[in-house]
């Protein structure tokens, strides 16, 4: 995928690390217990895919589709389930598995949508978080990079569907 346009922001290798420390981090305080991973789609799944291989104690995987983009780099601020969870999680530990937070409506949306439905606890992990003017999420247990406001991708993340297949995260470098 040769596009001179795209600039590598955070590379393959500093990404792998940190994928790594959060699954070791996973790992010592999920001792005993077997988490239910709802990773966010479309975005998640590489993640997910990689960080689970570093969770060394028994996980049970679930997915979740929420809208809030459409195909526009600015949030249409509606948050739309396009598919839910096929797990009943009441009494379980979930860990919510997220690519990136930005205005935080999607978290929000999730974590209320996730609670309601009497799970024993709900954490939140996200690769990344971006710097932008909004109340904090929550307590994101789980946080891979803090990024400045811009738009990124790769490694999950898309421009109307392209670029998810890139192993780094970048930047699409302004005309
Ligand atoms: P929020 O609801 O505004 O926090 O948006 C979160 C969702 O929007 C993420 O899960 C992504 O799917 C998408 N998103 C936000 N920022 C970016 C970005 O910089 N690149 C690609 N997708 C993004
Ligand atoms: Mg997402």
């Amino acid at each position: 995928m040769e596009d001179s346009s795209i600039k590598i922001f955070i590379d393959e290798k500093t990404l792998q690390a940190k994928v790594k420390e959060l699954g070791g981090l996973i790992t010592k305080d999920y001792q005993g217990r077997t988490p239910v991973l709802v990773a966010v789609l479309k975005g998640s799944f590489i993640f997910v895919a990689d960080i689970c291989r570093h969770i060394k104690v028994p996980v049970v995987f679930d997915f979740m589709a929420v809208s809030s983009y459409g195909s526009a780099m600015v949030s249409s601020g509606i948050v739309r389930i396009t598919k839910d969870l096929d797990t009943n999680i009441e009494g379980r530990d979930v860990i919510i598995i997220e690519d990136i937070i930005d205005s935080g409506r999607t978290l929000n949306y999730l974590i209320k949508n996730l609670e309601a439905r009497n799970p024993k606890s709900v954490e939140i992990c996200a690769l990344l978080d971006k710097e932008v003017p909004r109340k904090t999420i929550n307590n994101v247990k789980y946080k891979g990079f803090e990024i400045p406001n811009k738009y990124v991708i790769g490694y999950g993340l898309d421009v109307a569907e392209k670029y998810r297949n890139l192993p780094y995260i970048g930047l699409i470098e302004e005309e």
